[in-house]
């Protein structure tokens, strides 16, 4: 799996993370997930940039133009529920892409440990398409494990795999390292150092799920 990191390139992209780490702004529902929909038309854009092209003929009001338009056929997918304003953005960006929606959610079992759920999963045929996933902190890497296997199980083979996780934890890139196939690629905006013991990543942003829609019981 190689690691894109976008936010070791001085660009727009940090402001956007810092609004989004700073604890008195983040407090602005609308402003987060807007500002994680705009992560999503970034790392569409960039992303977009590794996909397969050719020439079309486009018919203007005045003559005919040459394009080199994408024919990758993509299905973005995310896992719920903080995922969702970044898939929206990556949606923005390519028109066509067909989706897939994965439950996948940390049971706690005795104190710290904790285990994945998965109880949802919707997706079309991946066979000979890219997939991308979606979601907002990577911390452990456990639930994206998880969740590319089970789209995998549901809709066949992708020929290739791109996480985007603008937040990701040192160690969940470690992890994936090990468990991913060769034809995945992780785009990320930040590799922090640290987790907690309850595995929230530090310095992070908090808890994004509820930073876009609200706390949960
Ligand atoms: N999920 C979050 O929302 N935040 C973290 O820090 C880790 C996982």
């Amino acid at each position: 799996m190689k690691v894109i990191n976008l936010g070791e390139t001085d660009s727009a992209l940090n402001n956007i993370i810092a609004q989004m780490r700073d604890k008195d702004i983040q407090k602005d529902k609308l402003r987060f997930r807007h500002n994680l929909k705009r992560l999503g038309y970034i790392f569409g854009y960039e992303l977009s940039k590794k996909l397969n092209y050719s020439v079309k003929e486009v018919v203007t009001p005045l003559a005919t133009a040459k394009v080199s338009t994408s024919d990758t056929r993509l299905v973005i997918s995310t896992i719920l529920r903080a995922g969702l304003p970044l898939h929206d953005g990556i949606l923005d960006v390519f028109d066509d892409a067909e989706n897939a929606f994965i439950a996948a959610f940390r049971k706690y079992d005795k104190g710290d440990e904790f285990h994945i759920n998965i109880e949802y999963c919707t997706c079309p045929n991946l066979t000979g398409k890219t997939l991308i996933i979606a979601d907002t902190m990577l911390a452990t890497g456990a639930s994206m494990e998880i969740a590319y296997y089970k789209l995998i199980e549901e809709g066949g083979r992708p020929t290739f795999t791109h996480f985007v996780c603008p937040i990701a934890s040192i160690y969940a890139i470690e992890f994936l390292q090990k468990r991913l196939p060769e034809n995945t690629m992780l785009w990320t905006a930040a590799v922090d150092e640290e987790l907690t013991s309850r595995f929230y990543i530090v310095p992070g942003i908090g808890d994004a799920g509820d930073l876009a829609y609200g706390s949960k019981l």
